[in-house]
């Protein structure tokens, strides 16, 4: 195995201006601040507004803030993945438009699509790179424009979604630091439970999908729910076994923001308190790739080296996953 690791040596988040709260969300569906509180544990969620601003634009004021905050300048970046659901169009990857925004000239780039588990996703595989030893400065970064994707007539999903990014600088460390284990895993014959049924090459857009609503996210809650309940807990607990950690040697469990009662249950199962998990789910709802990196930024002064850290998320797919990883700095 490579001595060298991938360790997260900066962090940076951004979160659009407008909150869109769940009152205003019960002027416009049959909803109630109680209902979406109790059974998801959000409040409000960010919003971006403004005409021709898609999921790169987050990511790029993202990555600004991060190069800046890490002193690195955007030539120095070898490699730049966007997790994203919601990318700015079919093709190219919207890791080109960032790279090209953001002056990042020396890197190659591409976006990976694994839905709410991406980041995890794509962590793990800027990990590889590293660990190579060829790549030295790479950025995962986490965006997702879910209110472009987002049926503001069916109540029982535009309660969930918000918009947001996050990204990390990833670079090598020989002290042990860094992303240390990684269990991922897929099973697409869950796509029948949450997908986007048009606009892909088995039914292209056209009038009659348009007509039916078929460009937006379709959830079977429930379904969902059962599935993500039991799979982020079991691969949480999996990757705690596997190396040997008990609930008393982990700092900080990072889960998907998708569902407070989701998050409840994998800290539980890991046997945590709650104040070792970072929940942000209600200012924010699910940001898709984002939740993991917006947790971490916001947590950033909390966070020591060394600090044992699970990441753990599920999403659409379906594909789930946990890493473990040591903090690098304070
Ligand atoms: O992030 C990627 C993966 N996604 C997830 O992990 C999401 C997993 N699923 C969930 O988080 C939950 O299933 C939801 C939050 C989506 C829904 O919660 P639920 O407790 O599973 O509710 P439900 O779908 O079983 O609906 C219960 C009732 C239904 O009414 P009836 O049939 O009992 O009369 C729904 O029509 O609640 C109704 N309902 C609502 N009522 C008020 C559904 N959405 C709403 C709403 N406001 N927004």
């Amino acid at each position: 195995m490579s001595s060298i690791k991938a360790a997260i040596t900066g962090i940076q988040a951004f979160a659009p201006e407008y909150i869109l709260t769940n009152k205003e969300l019960a002027t416009t569906v049959d909803t109630t601040d109680e209902w979406i509180t109790t059974r998801t544990g959000i409040k409000e969620r960010h919003i971006l507004k403004g005409k021709g601003l898609g999921t790169s634009d987050m990511a790029v004021e993202a990555i600004k803030g991060l190069l800046k905050n890490t002193n690195t300048l955007p030539e120095e970046i070898d490699l730049l993945i966007c997790a994203t659901i919601t990318p700015d169009m079919a093709f190219p990857a919207t890791a080109n438009i960032i790279s090209d925004k953001a002056g990042i000239k020396n890197a190659f780039s591409f976006d990976i699509n694994a839905a709410c588990s991406g980041f995890i996703y794509s962590l793990f595989t800027a990990s590889k790179y590293i660990e190579s030893g060829s790549f030295k400065k790479v950025i995962v970064v986490g965006a997702d424009k879910m209110s472009s994707a987002v049926d503001y007539t069916d109540r029982q999903t535009c309660v969930i979604f918000g918009d947001g990014a996050g990204a990390v600088l990833l670079e090598p460390s020989a002290n042990g630091n860094g992303i240390i284990d990684s269990i991922l895993r897929t099973d697409g014959s869950g796509r029948i439970h949450l997908h986007q049924k048009a606009g892909g090459s088995v039914k292209p857009a056209s009038y009659e999908t348009v007509d039916n609503r078929e460009h937006f996210v379709y959830q079977d809650g429930k379904a969902v729910f059962k599935f993500a309940v039991t799979n982020m807990a079991d691969i949480a607990v999996e990757i705690m076994k596997k190396n040997h950690l008990t609930a008393n040697d982990i700092s900080w469990l990072v889960p998907h923001q998708a569902n407070l009662r989701i998050i409840d249950a994998t800290a539980r199962r890991m046997g945590l308190d709650k104040d070792k998990v970072m929940i942000n789910i209600q200012r924010y709802g699910n940001t898709t790739n984002a939740t993991i990196p917006l947790c971490l930024w916001e947590w950033e002064d909390k966070l020591k080296k060394g600090d044992n850290i699970i990441l753990s998320a599920f999403g659409g797919g379906f594909t789930w996953g946990a890493i473990y990883l040591k903090w690098a700095y304070d």
